[in-house]
C-alpha cells in the first residue's frame, strides 16, 4: 500500500502540467533570436560610447582597436548568459499546482560539454594571441636613428615629479614632451604603489617602491593631456593629477632652456634677499628643499604653489595666499601636524603626516624660518 502511494507521488512529480509548454526546440529558437538582437544592440552601444580621450600617441590606435575587438567578442557572451538565465526564470517558473513537479533528471551531455569547453577555449587563445601581438608592436624599441627622450617619473603621495636626465637634469611638476619624438618613461615611487597614466597615450604602468618600471610612447597630438594616478594610493589619490603638455620640438627646447635658467638663477636671488648674518645659506637651503630643485626626497613645491620658490604645485593650498599673517609656530604645526588644522577645500590626510620624522630638526627650522620670511614680505 505504501508502495502504491510512493509510485503515485513519483508520477505526480514527473507529470507534465496540463497547460502545454512549447517544445524545447521552440524555446531555444526564441532564446537565440532574443540573444542575437540583444547582442547586436550591446555591441552597437559598446562601439558608440566614446570611452577614451583623443588618440594622443602612436600606440593609441592599436589599443583602441583591441578594445573594440574585445567588446565585440565579450558582449555576446555576457548577453547569451543573461538571456538564458532570464528566459529560464520567466519560461520555466513555477505555476500554481506545480509545487511538487520536477523536471526530468539529466546526467551529462557530452556533446554540449565539448561545445561549451571548445568555444571559450578558442576564443581565449585567439584573443590572447591578438593582445600579445598588439603589446609587442607598441612596446617595440624605436629605430636607432630617432632620438629617444628619457623622462624619469617619480610618484609620491600625492604628486608626480618629472626629471629629464638628458636635458641637464631639469625637474618639473608638469610633463613637457616634444611631439613625434619617442619617449621612454622610467617610473619610480618614493612611498607606496602609484600608477603612471596619461589616458591620451593609453599606456600605463605601476610605480613600485624599490624598482624601476618603464614604457615607451610617441606623442603625436600637441596640446594638454591629463596625467593621473591609476592606483589607489591614499586619501589624496584623486588629487594626484597633473598636466602633460605636448609641444613642438622648438617649444620644448625653449621650455628646457627656461627651466635651466630658473634652476641656476633661483639660489642667487634667495641669497641676495636673505637677511643679515649667518642665515644666508640657511635660507637658500630651505628654499632649495621647498622647491625640490636639488633632487631632495621631500619637495613642498610639488604640491604647493609659492611664487618666491617659483613652484606651481596644485595638490595642496596655495601658500602665497594662506601663509599671510601666520606665526612661526602655526607654520611649524602645519608642517608636522597637517591634519590638526585644515585649509578649506583640502581634506584631511592629503598631506603626509610624517614630516616631523622625515625632516631633520635643522631642515624643519630652516623651512619655518624661510616661510615666515616669505609670509612677511
Ligand atoms: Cu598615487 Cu593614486
Amino acid at each position: 500500500m505504501a508502495q502504491e502511494e510512493q509510485t503515485e507521488r513519483d508520477a505526480q512529480r514527473t507529470r507534465a502540467p496540463d497547460d502545454v509548454r512549447p517544445a524545447g526546440q521552440v524555446s531555444i529558437m526564441q532564446m537565440v533570436a532574443i540573444g542575437a538582437v540583444a547582442s547586436l544592440a550591446g555591441i552597437a552601444l559598446g562601439l558608440l560610447i566614446d570611452w577614451f580621450p583623443v588618440q594622443g600617441s602612436t600606440q593609441a590606435e592599436g589599443i583602441d582597436t583591441l578594445y573594440d575587438v574585445l567588446i565585440i567578442a565579450s558582449v555576446p557572451v555576457f548577453v547569451l548568459v543573461m538571456v538564458v538565465v532570464l528566459f529560464s526564470v520567466w519560461k520555466f517558473r513555477q505555476r500554481p499546482g506545480e509545487e511538487l513537479a520536477d523536471g526530468p533528471p539529466i546526467h551529462g551531455n557530452t556533446r554540449l560539454e565539448i561545445v561549451w569547453t571548445t568555444i571559450p577555449a578558442i576564443l581565449l587563445v585567439g584573443l590572447c594571441t591578438y593582445a600579445y601581438i598588439v603589446l609587442r608592436d607598441i612596446e617595440e624599441v624605436p629605430a636607432a636613428a630617432q632620438r629617444e627622450l628619457r623622462v624619469e617619473v617619480t610618484g609620491q603621495q600625492f604628486t608626480w615629479t618629472f626629471r629629464y636626465p638628458g636635458e641637464g637634469g631639469v625637474r618639473s611638476n608638469e610633463l613637457y614632451l616634444p611631439v613625434d619624438r619617442p619617449v621612454k618613461f622610467d617610473v619610480r615611487s618614493r612611498d607606496v604603489i602609484h600608477d603612471f597614466w596619461v589616458p591620451a597615450f593609453r599606456m600605463k604602468i605601476d610605480a613600485v617602491p624599490g624598482i624601476t618600471t618603464s614604457y615607451r610612447v610617441t606623442p603625436r597630438v600637441t596640446g594638454d593631456h591629463d596625467v593621473v594616478c591609476a592606483e589607489l594610493c591614499g586619501v589624496g589619490h584623486a588629487y594626484m593629477r597633473q598636466r602633460a603638455n605636448v609641444v613642438t620640438e622648438q617649444q620644448f627646447t625653449a621650455w628646457v632652456r627656461e627651466q635651466r635658467g630658473r634652476a641656476g638663477g633661483g639660489g642667487g636671488a634667495a641669497g641676495g634677499t636673505a637677511g643679515a648674518g649667518g642665515t644666508d645659506s640657511g635660507a637658500a637651503d630651505a628654499k632649495g628643499l621647498f622647491a625640490g630643485g636639488n633632487g631632495e626626497a621631500i619637495a613642498c613645491g610639488s604640491c604647493h604653489t609659492l611664487a618666491d620658490a617659483k613652484t606651481t604645485g596644485q595638490t595642496g593650498p596655495e601658500l602665497d595666499a594662506v601663509l599671510k599673517g601666520q606665526s612661526a609656530d602655526e607654520i611649524r604645526a602645519s608642517i608636522v601636524e597637517p591634519n590638526a588644522r585644515q585649509t578649506q577645500g583640502f581634506g584631511p590626510g592629503i598631506m603626509p603626516g610624517n614630516y616631523g620624522d622625515t625632516l631633520s630638526g635643522e631642515e624643519l627650522d630652516g623651512l619655518v624660518e624661510y616661510l615666515v620670511k616669505v609670509a612677511a614680505e
